[in-house]
Protein backbone atom coordinates (compact mmCIF):
# COMPACT_ATOMS: atom_id res chain seq x y z
CA UNK A 1 0.00 0.00 0.00
CA UNK A 2 2.79 2.33 0.72
CA UNK A 3 4.25 1.36 -2.61
CA UNK A 4 1.00 2.17 -4.38
CA UNK A 5 0.61 5.53 -2.60
CA UNK A 6 3.53 6.70 -5.33
CA UNK A 7 1.19 6.74 -8.06
CA UNK A 8 -1.39 9.54 -6.50
CA UNK A 9 -2.00 12.49 -8.71
CA UNK A 10 -0.81 9.86 -11.72
CA UNK A 11 -3.19 6.81 -12.42
CA UNK A 12 -6.36 8.54 -11.89
CA UNK A 13 -9.10 7.21 -13.22
CA UNK A 14 -7.49 4.06 -12.19
CA UNK A 15 -6.89 2.57 -9.08
CA UNK A 16 -3.23 3.03 -6.84
CA UNK A 17 -1.51 -0.56 -6.88
CA UNK A 18 1.59 -1.96 -5.35
CA UNK A 19 2.77 -4.99 -5.54
CA UNK A 20 5.90 -6.77 -3.88
CA UNK A 21 7.28 -10.37 -4.49
CA UNK A 22 8.58 -12.61 -1.51
CA UNK A 23 10.58 -15.64 -1.73
CA UNK A 24 10.82 -17.09 1.61
CA UNK A 25 10.56 -14.52 3.82
CA UNK A 26 12.57 -11.71 1.93
CA UNK A 27 11.30 -9.19 -0.86
CA UNK A 28 13.21 -10.12 -4.34
CA UNK A 29 10.79 -7.39 -6.30
CA UNK A 30 8.57 -4.28 -5.80
CA UNK A 31 6.34 -2.14 -7.91
CA UNK A 32 2.95 0.25 -8.42
CA UNK A 33 1.00 1.66 -11.23
CA UNK A 34 3.41 4.48 -12.07
CA UNK A 35 1.23 6.14 -14.35
CA UNK A 36 -2.38 5.76 -15.95
CA UNK A 37 -2.23 3.60 -19.27
CA UNK A 38 0.95 2.38 -18.51
CA UNK A 39 1.98 -0.86 -16.95
CA UNK A 40 -0.25 -2.58 -13.96
CA UNK A 41 2.09 -2.82 -10.64
CA UNK A 42 2.26 -6.70 -10.53
CA UNK A 43 4.11 -6.43 -13.93
CA UNK A 44 6.79 -3.58 -12.59
CA UNK A 45 7.29 -5.75 -9.67
CA UNK A 46 8.42 -8.91 -11.56
CA UNK A 47 9.74 -6.68 -14.57
CA UNK A 48 12.11 -5.44 -10.79
CA UNK A 49 13.59 -8.79 -9.96
CA UNK A 50 16.90 -9.23 -10.23
CA UNK A 51 18.32 -11.53 -13.12
CA UNK A 52 20.18 -14.37 -10.51
CA UNK A 53 16.38 -14.27 -8.55
CA UNK A 54 14.05 -14.86 -11.30
CA UNK A 55 14.50 -18.85 -10.67
CA UNK A 56 12.88 -18.13 -7.31
CA UNK A 57 9.60 -16.41 -8.79
CA UNK A 58 7.68 -19.56 -9.12
CA UNK A 59 8.06 -20.56 -5.79
CA UNK A 60 7.31 -17.11 -4.18
CA UNK A 61 4.15 -15.11 -3.10
CA UNK A 62 2.66 -12.67 -4.83
CA UNK A 63 0.98 -9.91 -2.28
CA UNK A 64 -0.63 -7.02 -4.21
CA UNK A 65 -2.80 -4.54 -3.15
CA UNK A 66 -5.90 -4.83 -5.38
CA UNK A 67 -6.75 -7.76 -7.51
CA UNK A 68 -5.75 -8.48 -10.05
CA UNK A 69 -6.62 -7.70 -13.42
CA UNK A 70 -8.48 -10.43 -15.94
CA UNK A 71 -8.86 -8.27 -19.09
CA UNK A 72 -7.40 -7.06 -22.09
CA UNK A 73 -7.62 -3.01 -21.56
CA UNK A 74 -4.35 -0.23 -22.38
CA UNK A 75 -2.32 -3.28 -21.12
CA UNK A 76 -2.46 -7.28 -20.99
CA UNK A 77 -4.07 -9.02 -18.02
CA UNK A 78 -1.94 -9.69 -15.21
CA UNK A 79 -4.00 -12.87 -14.58
CA UNK A 80 -2.05 -13.93 -17.46
CA UNK A 81 1.71 -12.69 -16.04
CA UNK A 82 0.90 -14.48 -12.82
CA UNK A 83 0.17 -17.63 -14.40
CA UNK A 84 3.23 -17.54 -17.25
CA UNK A 85 5.47 -17.11 -13.96
CA UNK A 86 4.07 -19.95 -12.31
CA UNK A 87 3.58 -18.11 -9.16
CA UNK A 88 2.02 -20.52 -6.70
CA UNK A 89 0.60 -18.19 -4.52
CA UNK A 90 -1.53 -14.63 -4.51
CA UNK A 91 -2.15 -12.89 -1.52
CA UNK A 92 -5.44 -9.95 -2.53
CA UNK A 93 -5.96 -7.28 -0.11
CA UNK A 94 -9.24 -6.19 -2.14
CA UNK A 95 -11.18 -6.86 -4.98
CA UNK A 96 -11.78 -4.97 -7.88
CA UNK A 97 -15.21 -3.56 -8.02
CA UNK A 98 -15.12 -2.73 -11.87
CA UNK A 99 -17.03 -4.48 -13.83
CA UNK A 100 -14.37 -5.52 -15.74
CA UNK A 101 -12.60 -7.13 -13.18
CA UNK A 102 -14.63 -7.85 -9.72
CA UNK A 103 -13.90 -11.12 -8.67
CA UNK A 104 -13.03 -12.86 -12.39
CA UNK A 105 -9.01 -12.41 -11.38
CA UNK A 106 -9.06 -14.09 -8.57
CA UNK A 107 -11.75 -17.08 -10.09
CA UNK A 108 -8.90 -17.52 -12.94
CA UNK A 109 -6.18 -17.73 -10.63
CA UNK A 110 -7.99 -19.92 -8.54
CA UNK A 111 -9.44 -21.98 -11.31
CA UNK A 112 -5.97 -22.62 -12.61
CA UNK A 113 -4.51 -23.69 -9.61
CA UNK A 114 -2.90 -20.89 -7.87
CA UNK A 115 -3.65 -20.63 -3.74
CA UNK A 116 -5.45 -17.05 -3.81
CA UNK A 117 -6.25 -15.38 -0.49
CA UNK A 118 -7.98 -12.79 -0.06
CA UNK A 119 -9.22 -9.78 2.51
CA UNK A 120 -6.25 -8.76 3.84
CA UNK A 121 -5.66 -5.48 5.66
CA UNK A 122 -9.04 -4.81 2.90
CA UNK A 123 -10.41 -1.85 5.18
CA UNK A 124 -7.17 -0.29 4.38
CA UNK A 125 -7.28 -1.31 0.95
CA UNK A 126 -10.70 0.21 0.18
CA UNK A 127 -9.58 3.24 2.21
CA UNK A 128 -6.90 3.94 0.39
CA UNK A 129 -8.69 4.11 -3.39
CA UNK A 130 -11.58 5.77 -1.81
CA UNK A 131 -12.30 7.40 -4.83
CA UNK A 132 -11.98 4.82 -7.40
CA UNK A 133 -14.35 2.47 -5.07
CA UNK A 134 -16.89 5.27 -4.65
CA UNK A 135 -16.96 6.44 -8.39
CA UNK A 136 -17.49 2.17 -9.02
CA UNK A 137 -19.96 1.35 -6.59
CA UNK A 138 -21.86 4.76 -5.77
CA UNK A 139 -21.62 5.99 -9.60
CA UNK A 140 -20.68 9.19 -8.94
CA UNK A 141 -17.63 10.96 -7.69
CA UNK A 142 -16.20 11.13 -4.50
CA UNK A 143 -16.76 14.65 -2.83
CA UNK A 144 -15.04 16.37 0.09
CA UNK A 145 -16.46 19.52 1.16
CA UNK A 146 -13.88 22.50 2.37
CA UNK A 147 -14.31 25.84 4.04
CA UNK A 148 -12.86 28.28 5.96
CA UNK A 149 -14.17 30.24 9.00
CA UNK A 150 -13.81 32.45 11.81
CA UNK A 151 -14.09 31.54 15.59
CA UNK A 152 -17.98 32.44 15.81
CA UNK A 153 -18.43 30.25 12.07
CA UNK A 154 -18.40 33.03 10.06
CA UNK A 155 -17.27 32.37 6.23
CA UNK A 156 -17.75 35.94 4.66
CA UNK A 157 -18.60 39.45 5.99
CA UNK A 158 -21.58 39.31 4.08
CA UNK A 159 -23.16 37.66 1.24
CA UNK A 160 -23.20 39.86 -1.40
CA UNK A 161 -20.08 41.96 0.28
CA UNK A 162 -17.54 42.45 -2.59
CA UNK A 163 -14.75 43.10 0.22
CA UNK A 164 -13.20 39.53 0.69
CA UNK A 165 -12.97 38.13 4.00
CA UNK A 166 -9.38 36.17 4.57
CA UNK A 167 -9.83 33.76 7.05
CA UNK A 168 -6.95 30.75 6.75
CA UNK A 169 -3.59 31.27 7.32
CA UNK A 170 -0.57 30.73 5.21
CA UNK A 171 0.16 27.06 6.20
CA UNK A 172 -3.37 26.06 5.59
CA UNK A 173 -3.76 27.51 2.25
CA UNK A 174 -0.51 25.51 1.45
CA UNK A 175 -2.40 22.83 2.44
CA UNK A 176 -5.44 23.61 0.56
CA UNK A 177 -3.50 23.81 -2.71
CA UNK A 178 -2.13 20.42 -1.65
CA UNK A 179 -5.71 18.72 -1.37
CA UNK A 180 -6.56 20.41 -4.80
CA UNK A 181 -3.74 18.97 -6.25
CA UNK A 182 -4.83 15.25 -4.73
CA UNK A 183 -9.00 15.80 -6.22
CA UNK A 184 -9.78 15.46 -9.90
CA UNK A 185 -11.47 18.91 -10.07
CA UNK A 186 -12.75 21.82 -8.03
CA UNK A 187 -16.28 23.08 -7.98
CA UNK A 188 -17.31 26.59 -6.61
CA UNK A 189 -20.94 28.57 -6.55
CA UNK A 190 -22.38 31.30 -9.40
CA UNK A 191 -21.61 33.85 -5.92
CA UNK A 192 -18.18 32.99 -4.69
CA UNK A 193 -16.72 32.41 -8.46
CA UNK A 194 -18.32 36.51 -9.15
CA UNK A 195 -17.14 38.05 -5.79
CA UNK A 196 -13.76 35.89 -5.02
CA UNK A 197 -12.76 35.72 -8.67
CA UNK A 198 -10.64 32.98 -7.57
CA UNK A 199 -8.20 31.06 -9.87
CA UNK A 200 -9.33 27.81 -8.78
CA UNK A 201 -5.60 26.18 -9.55
CA UNK A 202 -2.68 24.65 -7.52
CA UNK A 203 0.20 26.81 -7.18
CA UNK A 204 0.94 26.30 -3.93
CA UNK A 205 1.96 22.35 -4.27
CA UNK A 206 3.48 20.28 -6.66
CA UNK A 207 1.34 18.17 -8.67
CA UNK A 208 -1.48 19.14 -11.34
CA UNK A 209 -4.41 21.27 -10.84
CA UNK A 210 -8.02 19.95 -11.41
CA UNK A 211 -10.52 20.61 -13.61
CA UNK A 212 -12.35 24.14 -12.84
CA UNK A 213 -16.16 23.24 -12.57
CA UNK A 214 -18.43 26.48 -11.75
CA UNK A 215 -22.24 26.22 -11.29
CA UNK A 216 -23.67 29.27 -13.49
CA UNK A 217 -27.14 27.69 -14.28
CA UNK A 218 -28.33 31.23 -15.98
CA UNK A 219 -24.66 32.20 -17.58
CA UNK A 220 -24.54 35.16 -15.18
CA UNK A 221 -21.29 35.22 -14.78
CA UNK A 222 -18.65 37.51 -16.96
CA UNK A 223 -15.82 35.85 -19.28
CA UNK A 224 -13.18 37.98 -17.81
CA UNK A 225 -13.25 36.14 -14.48
CA UNK A 226 -10.25 34.24 -13.75
CA UNK A 227 -11.95 30.76 -13.22
CA UNK A 228 -12.76 31.37 -17.70
CA UNK A 229 -9.18 31.93 -18.26
CA UNK A 230 -6.81 29.29 -20.11
CA UNK A 231 -4.79 27.81 -16.69
CA UNK A 232 -7.25 24.73 -16.56
CA UNK A 233 -9.68 22.58 -18.35
CA UNK A 234 -13.25 24.25 -17.02
CA UNK A 235 -16.76 22.97 -16.78
CA UNK A 236 -19.93 25.09 -16.41
CA UNK A 237 -22.71 23.87 -15.49
CA UNK A 238 -25.89 25.72 -16.74
CA UNK A 239 -29.35 25.17 -17.83
CA UNK A 240 -28.73 26.92 -21.14
CA UNK A 241 -25.99 25.42 -23.66
CA UNK A 242 -24.23 21.96 -24.27
CA UNK A 243 -21.28 22.85 -26.10
CA UNK A 244 -16.82 22.83 -26.07
CA UNK A 245 -15.17 25.81 -26.38
CA UNK A 246 -11.67 25.22 -25.95
CA UNK A 247 -10.82 24.43 -22.46
CA UNK A 248 -13.97 25.66 -21.76
CA UNK A 249 -16.65 22.91 -21.86
CA UNK A 250 -20.02 23.65 -21.04
CA UNK A 251 -22.29 21.19 -19.73
CA UNK A 252 -26.29 21.62 -19.33
CA UNK A 253 -28.51 20.00 -16.47
CA UNK A 254 -31.67 19.50 -16.37
CA UNK A 255 -34.43 21.68 -14.64
CA UNK A 256 -35.65 18.84 -12.77
CA UNK A 257 -32.82 18.00 -11.30
CA UNK A 258 -31.83 18.63 -7.79
CA UNK A 259 -28.83 20.96 -8.37
CA UNK A 260 -26.02 18.99 -6.24
CA UNK A 261 -27.89 15.86 -8.47
CA UNK A 262 -27.54 17.46 -11.80
CA UNK A 263 -23.65 18.19 -11.00
CA UNK A 264 -22.52 15.12 -9.43
CA UNK A 265 -24.14 13.12 -12.58
CA UNK A 266 -22.04 15.49 -14.95
CA UNK A 267 -19.08 14.60 -13.14
CA UNK A 268 -19.97 10.85 -13.33
CA UNK A 269 -20.58 11.46 -17.06
CA UNK A 270 -17.03 13.33 -17.40
CA UNK A 271 -15.60 10.27 -15.52
CA UNK A 272 -14.50 12.64 -13.14
CA UNK A 273 -13.61 10.62 -9.83
CA UNK A 274 -12.78 12.89 -7.17
CA UNK A 275 -14.09 17.23 -6.56
CA UNK A 276 -13.55 19.32 -4.01
CA UNK A 277 -16.30 21.53 -3.16
CA UNK A 278 -14.93 24.83 -2.24
CA UNK A 279 -18.37 26.87 -1.54
CA UNK A 280 -19.97 29.37 -0.99
CA UNK A 281 -22.55 28.37 1.77
CA UNK A 282 -25.59 27.58 -0.74
CA UNK A 283 -24.04 25.81 -2.61
CA UNK A 284 -22.13 23.83 0.20
CA UNK A 285 -25.45 23.10 2.25
CA UNK A 286 -27.02 21.63 -1.20
CA UNK A 287 -24.96 19.22 -0.90
CA UNK A 288 -25.05 18.45 2.87
CA UNK A 289 -29.10 18.88 2.49
CA UNK A 290 -28.38 15.89 -0.38
CA UNK A 291 -26.33 14.02 1.37
CA UNK A 292 -24.04 13.89 -1.27
CA UNK A 293 -21.01 14.37 0.62
CA UNK A 294 -18.11 11.76 1.79
CA UNK A 295 -15.75 14.33 3.65
CA UNK A 296 -15.55 17.60 5.07
CA UNK A 297 -13.26 19.98 6.01
CA UNK A 298 -13.23 22.52 7.79
CA UNK A 299 -10.76 25.37 8.78
CA UNK A 300 -11.30 27.65 11.98
CA UNK A 301 -9.10 30.42 12.01
CA UNK A 302 -9.32 30.16 16.56
CA UNK A 303 -8.17 33.89 16.47
CA UNK A 304 -10.82 35.72 14.02
CA UNK A 305 -14.36 36.89 14.74
CA UNK A 306 -16.59 39.06 12.94
CA UNK A 307 -19.82 41.33 13.59
CA UNK A 308 -22.46 39.80 11.31
CA UNK A 309 -21.51 37.92 8.09
CA UNK A 310 -22.36 34.45 6.40
CA UNK A 311 -23.00 31.92 8.60
CA UNK A 312 -21.24 28.80 7.67
CA UNK A 313 -22.63 25.60 6.43
CA UNK A 314 -24.61 23.26 9.22
CA UNK A 315 -23.61 19.54 8.87
CA UNK A 316 -26.17 17.62 11.23
CA UNK A 317 -24.82 14.05 10.20
CA UNK A 318 -20.90 14.49 10.33
CA UNK A 319 -18.76 12.55 12.29
CA UNK A 320 -15.65 13.98 13.27
CA UNK A 321 -12.56 11.43 12.29
CA UNK A 322 -9.55 13.63 12.78
CA UNK A 323 -8.21 17.40 13.88
CA UNK A 324 -4.91 19.14 13.60
CA UNK A 325 -3.30 22.92 14.61
CA UNK A 326 -1.67 24.81 12.38
CA UNK A 327 -0.83 27.88 13.75
CA UNK A 328 -3.62 29.71 14.74
CA UNK A 329 -5.94 27.69 12.62
CA UNK A 330 -7.27 23.99 13.23
CA UNK A 331 -8.52 21.69 10.73
CA UNK A 332 -11.18 19.22 11.31
CA UNK A 333 -11.80 16.26 9.46
CA UNK A 334 -15.15 14.94 9.14
CA UNK A 335 -16.69 12.05 7.62
CA UNK A 336 -20.54 11.84 6.43
CA UNK A 337 -22.40 8.57 8.28
N1 LIG B 1 -14.83 30.97 3.77
C1 LIG B 1 -14.92 30.15 2.75
O1 LIG B 1 -14.41 29.03 2.77
C2 LIG B 1 -15.65 30.58 1.52
C3 LIG B 1 -15.58 29.81 0.37
C4 LIG B 1 -16.27 30.22 -0.75
C5 LIG B 1 -17.02 31.37 -0.71
N2 LIG B 1 -17.05 32.11 0.42
C6 LIG B 1 -17.86 33.33 0.47
O2 LIG B 1 -19.21 32.95 0.35
C7 LIG B 1 -19.91 34.01 -0.33
C8 LIG B 1 -20.73 33.39 -1.41
O3 LIG B 1 -21.54 32.38 -0.87
P1 LIG B 1 -23.02 32.16 -1.36
O4 LIG B 1 -23.63 31.13 -0.49
O5 LIG B 1 -23.64 33.51 -1.44
O6 LIG B 1 -22.78 31.70 -2.85
P2 LIG B 1 -22.47 30.41 -3.75
O7 LIG B 1 -22.98 29.18 -3.13
O8 LIG B 1 -21.09 30.49 -4.22
O9 LIG B 1 -23.39 30.80 -4.99
C9 LIG B 1 -24.77 31.02 -4.84
C10 LIG B 1 -25.35 31.12 -6.21
O10 LIG B 1 -25.10 29.94 -6.90
C11 LIG B 1 -26.24 29.49 -7.51
N3 LIG B 1 -26.62 28.34 -6.71
C12 LIG B 1 -25.94 27.72 -5.77
N4 LIG B 1 -26.59 26.68 -5.25
C13 LIG B 1 -27.72 26.64 -5.87
C14 LIG B 1 -28.81 25.78 -5.78
N5 LIG B 1 -28.85 24.77 -4.92
N6 LIG B 1 -29.84 26.03 -6.56
C15 LIG B 1 -29.80 27.06 -7.42
N7 LIG B 1 -28.77 27.88 -7.54
C16 LIG B 1 -27.74 27.68 -6.78
C17 LIG B 1 -27.19 30.67 -7.49
O11 LIG B 1 -26.86 31.49 -8.60
P3 LIG B 1 -27.98 32.21 -9.50
O12 LIG B 1 -28.41 33.36 -8.69
O13 LIG B 1 -27.29 32.59 -10.78
O14 LIG B 1 -29.05 31.22 -9.74
C18 LIG B 1 -26.84 31.33 -6.21
O15 LIG B 1 -27.16 32.69 -6.20
C19 LIG B 1 -18.89 34.97 -0.84
O16 LIG B 1 -18.91 36.12 -0.05
C20 LIG B 1 -17.58 34.26 -0.67
O17 LIG B 1 -16.53 35.14 -0.33
C21 LIG B 1 -16.39 31.75 1.53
Amino acid sequence: MSLAKLGAGFVAPNPMVGAVIVFEGNIIGEGWHQKFGEAHAEVNCLASVKEEDRPKISKSVLYVSLEPCNHYGKTPPCTKLILQHKIPKVVIACTDPYEKVNGSGIMKLKNAGVDVRTGILENEAIKLNKRFFTFQEKKRPYIILKWAQTADGKVAFNANSNKRLLISNAFSNRLVHRWRSEEAAILVGTATALLDNPSLTNRLWTGPSPIRVILDLSLRLPKDLKVFDAAAKTIIINSKKEIQEKNLCYCKIEEKDNVAEGIVKVLYQQQIQSVIVEGGVQLLQTFIDAGLWDEARVVTNQSLTINGGLKAPQIPQAILQNHEKLGSDSIQYFSNK
